[in-house]
């Protein structure tokens, strides 16, 4: 069983996309074969600066290993290392109609907020779909924010086997247990757009300074508080273990605790929790060449299976 995702290097990972995304997109190395991959060629929709995005695909390759992905056991890659993509891109577009890709949300956003849109954003569940089709992936996990364009890939799919013959096998959404959504500072959604994000390796100071700014309301000490309502319990559930939860939620219920104990509490957990991760970080930052060159080997087991699915869609349209 293969499984595939692809995130874009948009910048440095937060908890909520820790939690949300990347935690379970590793862990499921040890049930599938993974195939992960590094969107630069999506990420063109919103960073047109080339340095940016170099640093953004390196320092997302080394939190993807610092955090755990196996380079033994998955494939991790980036984008551009497989020019076949964008052929099948092409191939698929022939087959995509219009309207399917006028009904997908991202384009579909910016139009409604008058933002003028290009054809990348436009096309860009079609290159999503070559992501997945050309290495014949049978999952597809992903939040639901993008179960959309998996769908949206399965649909072009079908009209290329329908036109062409069974070439291309459809892949299944996996679609992550819905985590609850992981508060920012400001007690919004997480999120780098909104400027509230604590990020996984960022300066411990710095962390200490975001999690002690979380907001809370006045309630005092010693009364009563319900432990579901509380951005700083959101945070330390993340991190504690079901007991220490379990306790906490209590004392909340009780009263007498104070959101300040709370709050050190999290940064301490969170320390722990991103300790190991954190030293590998390190280790791969002085190690930029072992981070390419895990890029580029993945790069090439990658790219031969694309090469293989893509020699196939050419003979099914009469391009040999
Ligand atoms: P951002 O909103 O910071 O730009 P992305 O849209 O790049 O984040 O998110 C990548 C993935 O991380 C999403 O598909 C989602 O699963 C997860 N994610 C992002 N923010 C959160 C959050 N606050 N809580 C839970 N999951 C999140
Ligand atoms: N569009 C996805 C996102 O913005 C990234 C992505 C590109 C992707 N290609 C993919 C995800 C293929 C899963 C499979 O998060």
């Amino acid at each position: 069983m293969r499984s595939l995702s692809g995130i874009q290097p948009s910048g440095a990972l937060h908890i909520g996309n820790y939690f949300g995304a990347i935690k379970q997109y590793i862990s499921l190395q040890d049930q599938h074969e993974g195939y992960y991959f590094i969107a630069n060629y999506h990420a063109l929709t919103s960073i047109r600066d080339a340095a940016t995005l170099r640093e953004n695909c390196v320092a997302l390759a080394m939190d993807f290993l610092a955090l755990g992905l196996d380079p033994k056991r998955s494939t991790l890659f980036l984008q551009s290392d497989v020019p076949e993509v964008c052929e099948l891109t092409w191939l698929l577009s022939t087959v995509t109609p219009m309207g399917l890709l006028e009904r997908c949300h991202a384009y579909k956003e910016k139009v409604a907020e008058g933002i003028p849109a290009d054809h990348g954003l436009f096309a860009y569940p079609v290159l999503m779909a070559a992501d997945i089709l050309i290495y014949g992936s049978d999952v597809v996990p992903v939040g639901q924010d993008q179960k959309q364009h998996v769908e949206v890939t399965r649909d072009i799919a079908i009209k290329f086997n329908n036109t062409y013959g069974e070439v291309l096998k459809l892949p299944d959404p996996l679609i992550l247990p819905e985590v609850a959504v992981v508060p920012g500072i400001d007690g919004r959604k997480m999120s780098k757009s909104y400027g509230n994000a604590i990020l996984i390796f960022e300066e411990p100071a710095e962390i200490k300074s975001k999690v002690m700014r979380v907001k809370t309301d006045s309630t005092p000490v010693e009364d009563a508080k319900d432990p579901e309502a509380c951005h700083v319990f959101a945070l330390y559930r993340l991190f504690a273990s079901e007991e220490q939860r379990e306790e906490m939620a209590e004392r909340y219920r009780r009263g007498g605790v104070g959101y300040g104990e709370v709050k050190k509490q999290v940064v301490a957990l969170m320390t722990e929790y991103f300790a190991e991760a954190r030293a590998r970080r390190a280790e791969l930052a002085e190690t930029p060449d072992y981070v390419m060159d895990v890029l580029r080997a993945g790069g090439r087991t990658a790219r031969a299976e694309a090469q293989a699915t893509v020699a196939r869609a050419r003979e099914a349209v009469g391009a040999p």
